[in-house]
């Protein structure tokens, strides 16, 4: 995920989120302690405390981007159990937003902890809908028995880091491969610093820390390949892809990350542009422009992780919601999904929550700053955005 920090686009003048190096351990910290209780349980609210929200409203956003690509969203138990027919009515598609991610559903070396995830691809399965498999590979939320007794550059205990993630992607994989369409395999792994390609250990990644190189994504689509191959030898079942953050500013790394998993055997499906987006950047052009690069080489497009922050810059205080400020994200949801159906390649569009009211942009980059990224307000009633992105 990005820091939010004040910076200049790429010659635009506009604000851009980019990765700040300095504040990226204290985010980092501030991250496991403020976000951990939205990480583990579900942000915002608590479970048991928030009345079942009321939806009224008309139509369906999933219905409405039917001949386009499926609308997904991020869930937790709790929005099974408290915006079920939201769920329904607007989305096809669901992603755990933290259920299936390492830390969570393998919480030690011999245990799986499948309660949550079960619970959603049981609710995708009884109600139509495929999934996005999240994450078989990040550098967060990753518990800490998978690194335990690894050293780096030690040949025989590298061979046993390998034996653990092939382990996990397999057990992943072999559980939910008949309701997950795509598969997160690797996240976050392209550095944000123009001076790098791959996020290394000064980036908070084990993975390169250890392996001493980029060499465990290798490994790790070659197991997750491996695995849908074991299921359904020669078929399509499961997608793979490369998911990431400011993606329109790594368009270069990210395809010769592709163009090198390729030479080694790797069927690489496409790329998630997570799309944790402000209102002015990136442009809806600068997102139409990378994403005919990757449609070009013929990768498949998702955006994997939608949310549109009404704060540019990570140093502005809380705003209230008001009826300009409604209007003028809905012109900018309009604008992006203009972009989205203007570009055939995109395989699936997927919010980051349903309703403001938990929406991780509450923690982050500031604590406690409300923030008001999604399609519904906090108490579950719908917004112009919503209305916008159905107007065409
Ligand atoms: C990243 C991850 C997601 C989620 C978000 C913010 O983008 O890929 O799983 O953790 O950050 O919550």
């Amino acid at each position: 995920m990005p820091e939010l920090v004040a910076g200049t686009g790429t010659g635009s003048g506009f604000k851009m989120p980019r990765f700040d190096f300095v504040s990226t351990r204290v985010s980092l910290l501030r991250l496991v302690l403020i976000g951990s209780a939205c990480w583990l349980g579900g942000c915002g609210g608590g479970s048991g405390t928030v009345a079942p929200p009321v939806v009224t409203t008309t139509g369906s956003v999933a219905q409405k981007y039917a001949d386009y690509f499926p609308i997904g969203t991020a869930v937790s138990a709790w929005h099974l159990d408290n915006a079920a027919d939201t769920l329904t009515r607007d989305f096809n598609h669901l992603t755990c937003e933290n259920a299936m991610k390492a830390q969570n559903i393998h919480p030690t070396e011999t245990s799986y902890d499948w309660a949550e995830a079960d619970r959603i691809a049981d609710f995708a399965r009884s109600h139509g809908m495929k999934m996005t498999g999240h994450a078989l590979l990040w550098h967060r939320q990753a518990p800490a028995w998978l690194f335990a007794g690894i050293t780096a550059g030690d040949p025989t205990s590298l061979e046993l880091l390998k034996s653990r993630l092939k382990a996990h992607i397999e057990a992943v994989i072999n559980r939910y491969a008949d309701v997950v369409d795509n598969w997160d395999v690797v996240n976050e792994a392209i550095s944000s610093d123009p001076n790098k390609v791959y996020r290394d250990a000064s980036e908070q990644s084990q993975w390169y820390e250890l392996f001493g190189s980029e060499e465990y994504i290798y490994w790790a689509f070659s197991y997750a390949q491996g695995a849908l191959e074991a299921i359904a030898p020669g078929s399509s079942l499961g997608k793979l892809y490369y998911n990431d953050y400011l993606v329109t500013v790594k368009v270069d790394k990210i395809l010769a990350m592709f163009t090198w998993l390729e030479s080694r055997g790797i069927h690489v499906d496409g790329i998630g542009f997570q799309s944790h987006e402000n209102m002015s950047w990136p442009s809806a052009g600068e997102l139409e422009s990378a994403f005919k690069q990757f449609a070009e080489a013929g990768y498949a497009i998702k955006v994997s992780e939608l949310d549109v922050t009404v704060y540019d810059d990570s140093a502005l205080p809380e705003v209230p919601y008001t009826a300009e400020l409604e209007a003028a994200q809905a012109e900018r949801f309009a604008a992006l999904f203009a972009a989205y159906r203007a570009t055939k390649a995109i395989s699936s569009v997927t919010f980051w929550g349903i309703a403001d009211d938990r929406s991780w942009l509450n923690y982050v980059p500031v604590p406690g700053r409300h923030d008001y990224p999604l399609l519904y307000k906090d108490a579950h009633t719908p917004k112009k955005a919503r209305s916008a992105i159905m107007d065409f």
